[in-house]
């Protein structure tokens, strides 16, 4: 189980959205990769818990998800509370209804949302509306819940994140805006490369460098995925079209294709690397079956550490 000295007044995160990693502090992340870790531990151990008995968490998905949509509501049943998948087929939004009128009614019945959409500014006039938190499930720019699960694969497979370096390659994407936020917020060296035009967006390395700056993550962005994977301990991809972009595939194919994670460029990662990928993954396009399906690779341990950072942070969030 994970242990850190962390002061957090959780008393002050009770009510507050889950937007981004950037909005909680280095010690919170701590807090919550902790909380999870524990909760991990007593799930496995058969202890029933009923922090969340009574307690609603309604799910907004506009966007496909299996893991997401599956945890989220596992983890609310584990509490003993309910969740509500809401599909905007069956939602007034998908009629026109203002966001900000769904929140305000939503707010009245439930005790947290959860949106997948492809727009942060969704999400966000969604939060300032609700009087509840608002949960981001994914949005054209942060995977946040993807980003707390990545870093508790992390620490669980090698014991820190001191002198850790992690590399993305790929597409400059939600996933990896989150990734980069996660390893500052824990001092976890970073290095992304990604093809010309396809970085991550300039702004997110800007505030993830301010955070870093505090807590000593170095990080390193570039085109090139050698110069990146040399001495990795952590290979990260992820699909090159995500949802919304799928029009640009060809496009995006003849772009990525030298970024694709094989045997070649593992090779210059160091020999206990350990493989990682949000998924859903497309085997022979960012990776190659033998790679994802090699002992390297534990993309199931992060897939089940989804469901163990959700339940803590609706059990920090919820009132
Ligand atoms: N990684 C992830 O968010 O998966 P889903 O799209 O299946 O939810
Ligand atoms: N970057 C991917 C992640 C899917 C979980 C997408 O947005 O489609």
């Amino acid at each position: 189980m994970l242990q850190f000295e962390t002061k957090v007044d959780v008393n002050k995160l009770k009510g507050k959205d889950f937007l981004t990693l950037l909005d909680f502090s280095s010690d919170e992340v701590f807090y919550l990769l902790e909380l999870a870790s524990k909760m991990k531990k007593e799930q496995k151990e058969g202890i029933i818990s009923n922090v969340l008995q009574g307690k609603s968490l309604g799910m907004i998905f506009e966007n496909a998800s299996t893991r997401t949509r599956v945890s989220f509501e596992v983890g609310m049943t584990q509490l003993g509370g309910h969740a509500l998948f809401l599909s905007p087929r069956d939602l007034q939004i998908g009629r026109g209804e203002p966001i900000s009128d769904t929140a305000r009614a939503l707010s009245r019945y439930v005790d947290a949302i959860m949106i997948r959409t492809n727009s942060h500014e969704k999400v966000e006039e969604l939060a300032n509306y609700s009087t509840v938190p608002v949960i981001n499930a994914l949005t054209d720019y942060y995977h946040p819940c993807q980003g707390l699960a990545d870093l508790l694969t992390i620490y669980e497979h090698k014991g820190t994140f001191e002198g850790i370096k992690v590399v993305y390659v790929g597409d400059g994407n939600n996933v990896a805006h989150s990734l980069i936020i996660g390893a500052a917020k824990v001092g976890m060296d970073i290095s992304v490369a990604s093809p010309s035009g396809y970085e991550v967006d300039p702004d997110i390395v800007q505030k993830a460098q301010e955070v870093a700056a505090l807590t000593g993550s170095n990080i390193t962005i570039t085109n090139d995925p050698i110069e990146a994977v040399t001495d990795a301990d952590i290979i990260y991809t992820d699909v090159w079209a995500s949802m919304g972009y799928e029009a640009e595939q060809k496009d995006r194919e003849a772009a990525f294709a030298p970024y694709q994670v094989n045997r070649e460029l593992v090779s210059y990662a160091k020999d206990d690397y350990i493989f990682l990928h949000c998924l859903p993954a497309h085997r022979g396009e960012e990776v190659t079956a033998d790679i994802i399906d090699s002992p390297h690779s534990v993309v199931f341990d992060e897939a089940e550490n989804r469901l163990h950072v959700q339940k803590a942070v609706l059990a920090t969030l919820i009132k």
